[in-house]
């Protein structure tokens, strides 16, 4: 005779195969099969097919679609109004990246509102699940795009005229895929709509796997940036040219590479050129110039700034030594952000009272919910990523421990969906537009 199977285990189970259902409709789109990574660049065809099944999920629950100023979709459950609980994240890559930096927590966000529907909730105010354009900077090379330009963080027509590759600007682009660049920028009635913002991700690190929990609670995002070091020297021949009359800007490329590599050791930091374009890329050519993006990040907002003031000069002097001129611009700075520790006590406090046991860890990843902190009250969810390997096709996070994630999320939404929000509006919001 078969055993008896609790409420609680069916109902574990369908929401098991629910994110399997969910998940599996995503795995191929925009999927490298030779390297199994993602290439899910903003505005390209394959961001329009995630763009367009976010719209059949959301429609398929009923869920009413906007698209708002700045291309950034928001599936609602109730009326839009003004002090809605927000979750979400983002569907876009970096080049050649993992499945759940971003998707996780769209679908997280998706099947949470189910669960909370089929619980019988009635809300007491709106809830929107929100995709966020570009958050990796994969394309336009300016992360957060979408939440940057909502936010005023970014001059809007500074990041229409930012072009990709191609030399496709995101003004082209945008109007490409039908969407009005005019209307970009910050977006104040946007931002109102948010009350609480709630951003599920994929932990990309091993803090989680080295306790017990499966979730956890972001306490803050360490201050984070990208500078474009270019470097201009002669292209010339490989074989014909002499040593001594090469301006050869790879070499002083190289110099930079090993000391922003020292650099990052002495300031406890760490740094990263993970980005080149070489010009003209020949085997037998020198190049005429080489382009670098540096990634730089660290707990210290002025030890990151020293760092790279002081890989600057290193950088100068070797360019200087070759006969080469180096330019270098600052692409973002994120300085620290702290997320909102009324709305995270919540989170936690209402994990608690659920039996989910929620470690609160900081992280050196950037998101949406950073950029958005400084206008609206903000808190993070992450999942246990078991070898912390992230911006990789081999980055992973068990199904098992999705499904708690999406529980987790569950049970913050039913609180923040039912009980008043006025604790939790201590930035940018009034209390009563927070009701
Ligand atoms: C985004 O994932 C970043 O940390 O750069
Ligand atoms: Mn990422
Ligand atoms: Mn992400």
């Amino acid at each position: 005779m078969a055993l008896a199977r609790s409420g609680a285990t069916v109902e574990r189970d369908r929401l098991r195969a629910s994110f399997d259902g969910v998940w599996g409709d995503l795995a191929g789109v925009g999927r490298d099969p030779r390297s199994g990574g993602y290439d899910r660049f903003s505005w390209t065809g394959v961001d329009l097919g995630l763009r367009e099944w976010f719209v059949a999920e959301a429609t398929r629950r009923g869920l009413e679609v906007e698209v708002d100023r700045n291309g950034n979709q928001w599936a609602w459950w109730g009326a839009p109004a003004d002090g809605a609980v927000v979750t979400g994240s983002h569907l876009d890559s970096v080049p050649g990246g993992g499945a759940f930096d971003g998707p996780l927590g769209v679908v997280s966000a998706l099947l949470a509102v189910d669960a909370l529907r089929a619980s019988g909730l009635a809300p007491e105010r709106p809830l929107a699940v929100v995709n966020f354009v570009e958050e990796e900077g994969a394309r336009f090379g300016l992360a957060c795009l979408g939440s940057r330009l909502m936010t005023g963080a970014v001059d809007a027509g500074h990041a229409l005229s930012l072009t990709d590759d191609d030399g496709t600007s995101l003004a082209d682009a945008m109007s490409a895929a039908g969407h009005a660049p005019e209307h970009v920028g910050l977006d104040e009635a946007a931002l109102a709509r948010i009350g609480v913002f709630v951003e599920l991700h994929v932990e990309q690190g091993v803090h989680l796997t080295l306790g017990e929990e499966s979730v956890g609670v972001a306490s803050a995002i360490l201050p984070h940036g990208r500078w474009h070091f270019c470097f201009e020297g002669e292209g010339n021949h490989a074989g014909t040219t002499r040593l001594v009359d090469r301006h050869d800007p790879m070499l002083p490329f190289a110099e930079a590479v090993g000391a922003a590599r020292r650099l990052a050791d002495e300031a406890q930091a760490v740094t990263t050129f993970g980005r080149v374009r070489v010009d003209p890329n020949g085997t037998n050519a020198i190049p005429s110039r080489v382009d670098a993006w540096l990634d730089a990040r660290g707990a210290d907002e002025v030890g990151i700034v020293r760092l790279v003031d002081d890989l600057r000069r290193v950088a100068e002097e070797a360019a200087a030594g070759h006969g080469v001129r180096l330019t270098v611009t600052n692409d973002s700075f994120t300085p620290v952000v702290e997320f909102d520790a009324s709305l995270s006590d919540r989170l936690r406090s209402s994990l608690g009272a659920a039996s989910i046991a929620a470690p609160t860890l900081p992280t050196a990843a950037g998101h949406d919910a950073g950029i958005l902190a400084a206008r609206v009250p903000t808190a993070m969810l992450f999942v246990r990523n078991p070898t912390g390997i992230s911006h990789s096709p081999h980055e992973h996070a068990d199904a098992s421990d999705c499904v708690d994630g999406v529980e987790a999320l569950t049970v913050v939404l039913r609180d923040l969906l039912t009980e008043s929000l006025e604790v939790v509006s201590d930035r940018g919001v009034p209390a009563e537009a927070a009701r």
